[in-house]
Order: structure tokens, then C-alpha cells, then sequence
């Protein structure tokens, strides 16, 4: 695969994101619903249609294609996942949080908007990310959708990303720097499980066995690790203008990364690692030429420079 057609596929699934998050976020009130806020709304379309690499949707999509799963079930189990991220995202942003202005290129929810509007935007899109997973659009038979909703609440609360996200605000104020052990379960849950389980939705969708999912978990872990060690690097060294978003922050709100515990180079040293042992637990999986374009996702999320 080469890196031109690696990079169609992920604008494809970018588009195809967009689309479905787009009708997901229609006026119209859905059955049960008895209205849509407009301001509120609004602030949900900013937070979840404001561009982004959209890498999580592309990774679910991706791995639902190994087994032959595309279409609507697909497209909205990955829409699902990137709602949480986007929501996580314009948490994140906020005062009490990591106090930033600028996300994808453009002033953060609570600047577009107002803080109480970017908290329940966010609020909006979480509830609405698992409305999406347990509406019978989304799969016909309720085993796979009650199977989708435990997955991503496991990965996105207080075990997964929630919990995270709070490790990494304790960690800011803690009298000892976390030990790198810490540190790593830290960014597993904050933004690893996020990433793991995207592959995990398409071992689920398209009933893969014990052995192959748990391949497939492997490199997500991996990826995930990779990709939070990338965020850190390109915080410290990366160009505000290709990020989209402010650089420079972890060191100067004492973040706990890997960078602030190894250095730079030792820190890119196991990002490449990890990226490796993503591409090895694909050929765990054992089916063929179809895994490479996840492969290439994996040096994707280690190289790219936004
Ligand atoms: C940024 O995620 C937040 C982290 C989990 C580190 P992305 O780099 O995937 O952000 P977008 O979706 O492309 O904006
Ligand atoms: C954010 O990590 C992870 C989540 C949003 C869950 P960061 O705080 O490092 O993400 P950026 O750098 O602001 O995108
Ligand atoms: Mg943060
Ligand atoms: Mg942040
Ligand atoms: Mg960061």
C-alpha cells in the first residue's frame, strides 16, 4: 500500500464520517426526542463537524472491513466513537481542564460558544454516542449492539478515558513526578482505549474469533501507546499552524509524558517500537494482504506532523 493510497483511504473515511455525523446532527427531533435545542445544537455541530484526522473512525471502519462489515452498521459504529472524541476533545479544552483556545484550527467550544455550552455540548454527544450504538439501525440483531455499547462505555469512562483524563490532571499537581509505569497506564487510558477500541468494534461487527480479536486488541493497545507518545512529541516540537492547536503546553503545565521522563530521542526510540509491535500483532491476526492498510496506519499515527 502505498502512502497516496493509505492517504485516500483515510480521506474517504473522513468524508464518510462527516456525512454520517452531519445527518446525525439534523434539526429534526429523532422518536422520543421532544426537541432540539438550536444554540445547543449548533455547539454540538462545531465540536463534532469541525474537521479532524478522524483517524478513530477510519480504524473502526478499517477493521470492520477485514471481515467484509461496510455500510450503514459500520459507519455509525465509528461515527459513535468519534462523538466521544469529540466530546472528550472540547472537555478537554476547557478552563478547568487544559485551558486551551485553539482546536482544529479554530477557537475551542468554550470560546466559540460559552462554557456551559461546551460542557453540554459534550454532554450531548457522549449521551448521544450510545443512543447511536443501541438504535436498531445501527445492527439488527441486539447481541451485537448491546456488545458495542459495553465496549465503548468500558473504554471511554472511569476505567478508560475518563479515568484518564483525570490521572492527567492529578499528575499535573502531584508533589513527585509519576514513575514511567504510571505514566504509561496513564496514556493507555486517557487516549489508548479510545484507539483500541476501535478495532475492537470491528472484531465485534464482524464476529471475529477469540484469537483474531485478541490480535487485533494487541495492535490497538500498541497503536494507541504510539499515538499518545506522537501527541507528545508534536506538542513539544510541532508547529502550531500544522497542529491546529497550541503547542509547547505540556512542559509548561507539567504533564505527565514520557518525553518530560526519557528525553526526546529516547521517547521516539519506543514510539517506533510500539509501531512495530502494532504491524507484528496484525500478522498475529493472520489475514493476509488484508491488514495493510492498518499496518500503514500504524506508521501513519507514529509520522504524521498534525
Ligand atoms: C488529539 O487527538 C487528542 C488526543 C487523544 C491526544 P487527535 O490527534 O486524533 O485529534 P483530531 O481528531 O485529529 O483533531
Ligand atoms: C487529550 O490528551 C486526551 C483526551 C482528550 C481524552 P491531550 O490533552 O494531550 O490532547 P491535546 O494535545 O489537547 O489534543
Ligand atoms: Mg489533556
Ligand atoms: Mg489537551
Ligand atoms: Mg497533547
Amino acid at each position: 500500500m502505498t502512502d497516496q493510497d493509505f492517504r485516500r483511504r483515510l480521506d474517504e473515511a473522513a468524508a464518510a464520517t462527516q456525512a454520517t455525523l452531519d445527518a446525525l446532527l439534523a434539526p429534526s427531533p429523532l422518536e422520543g426526542e421532544i426537541a432540539r435545542p438550536a444554540r445547543l445544537l449548533e455547539a454540538m455541530r462545531y465540536v463534532a463537524l469541525g474537521g479532524g484526522k478522524r483517524l478513530r473512525p477510519f480504524l473502526a471502519l478499517e477493521s470492520a472491513r477485514l471481515f467484509g462489515v461496510c455500510g450503514e452498521s459500520a459507519a455509525r459504529a465509528a461515527a459513535a466513537i468519534e462523538m466521544i472524541h469529540c466530546y472528550s476533545l472540547a472537555h478537554d479544552d476547557l478552563p478547568a481542564m487544559d485551558d486551551d483556545d485553539l482546536r482544529r484550527g479554530r477557537p475551542t467550544a468554550h470560546k466559540a460558544f460559552d462554557e456551559a455550552t461546551a460542557i453540554l455540548a459534550g454532554d450531548g454527544l457522549l449521551t448521544y454516542a450510545f443512543d447511536v450504538l443501541a438504535d436498531p439501525a445501527t445492527h439488527a440483531d441486539p447481541l451485537i449492539r448491546a456488545r458495542l455499547v459495553l465496549a465503548l462505555a468500558r473504554a471511554a469512562g472511569l476505567g478508560g478515558m475518563v479515568g484518564g483524563q483525570a490521572l492527567d490532571l492529578e499528575a499535573e499537581k502531584a508533589a513527585a513526578p509519576l514513575t514511567q509505569e504510571e505514566t504509561l497506564r496513564l496514556q493507555a487510558m486517557k487516549t489508548g482505549a479510545l484507539l483500541r477500541v476501535c478495532v475492537d468494534f470491528g472484531a465485534i461487527l464482524g464476529g471475529a474469533s477469540a484469537e483474531v480479536a485478541a490480535a487485533l486488541g494487541r495492535y490497538g493497545d500498541a497503536l494507541g501507546a504510539a499515538f499518545q507518545i506522537a501527541d507528545d512529541i508534536l506538542d513539544a516540537e510541532g508547529d502550531e499552524a500544522a497542529l491546529g492547536k497550541r503547542a509547547g503546553k505540556d512542559a509548561e503545565r507539567n504533564k505527565a509524558t514520557l518525553i518530560g521522563l526519557l528525553g526526546l530521542e529516547k521517547a521516539r526510540a519506543r514510539r517506533d517500537a510500539l509501531v512495530e509491535t502494532a504491524v507484528a500483532a496484525l500478522a498475529d491476526a493472520k489475514l493476509g494482504e488484508a491488514t495493510a492498510t492498518l499496518a500503514e496506519a500504524a506508521r501513519f499515527v507514529a509520522l504524521r506532523s498534525s
